[in-house]
């Protein structure tokens, strides 16, 4: 009977390292920057597309933000509402602002990186300089197969898209 009070060695210890395993995670998590679910962030943007970054331009040096001018290899929504006054050099290339915006976990690119934009055409609100820009809405997405699959299944188009993706990217 009294044998059932004794607590086992080490299982304090145990609990404290548990307690403090917890707090370690729940930092993290409360420290990484929240991010929509990607079904939502597909609803928001009313354009998303794939791209390079050929030039990046307009860094504003106090509040750290910048546009970029992208090469599109392919949109995977939206296609319609990118006009001509949108396009640039030639129909290929297109103005993204709201580089650094700190409302936007992932919200950072170099010259050259490639990746999945989710972008909404910048209201009219922001003035002429961004005029006919598209404005970054939630975060960079790397280009994997299986990130490309997830936004493609979000849009809900065909497998083609994928197809044509990676022989647009290879080509
Ligand atoms: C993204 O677009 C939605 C409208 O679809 C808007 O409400 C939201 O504020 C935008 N987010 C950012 C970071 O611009």
């Amino acid at each position: 009977m009294g044998s059932q009070r004794t607590l086992r060695p080490g299982s304090g210890r145990t609990a404290l390292l548990l307690a403090g395993l917890l707090v370690a995670l729940w930092q993290r998590c409360a420290a990484s920057c929240p991010e929509k679910d990607l079904e939502d962030r597909e609803e928001e943007a009313n354009i998303v597309l794939t791209g390079t970054v050929d030039e990046i331009i307009n860094m504003d040096p106090v509040h750290n933000t910048y546009s970029c001018k992208v090469r599109v290899w392919r949109y995977l929504k939206g296609k319609s509402t990118v006009n001509r006054e949108i396009l640039l050099d030639g129909g290929n290339k297109v103005m993204i602002g709201g580089f650094g915006n700190p409302g936007i976990c992932d919200n950072r690119v170099a010259t050259g990186d490639t990746r999945i934009f989710f972008l909404n055409p910048a209201p009219e609100s922001m003035g002429p300089e961004h005029k006919n820009e598209l404005m970054l809405n939630s975060s960079l997405m790397r280009i994997t197969l299986r990130n490309l699959e997830d936004v493609e299944h979000c849009v809900e188009d065909g497998p083609t898209l994928l197809l044509n993706h990676a022989i647009d990217t290879v080509t």
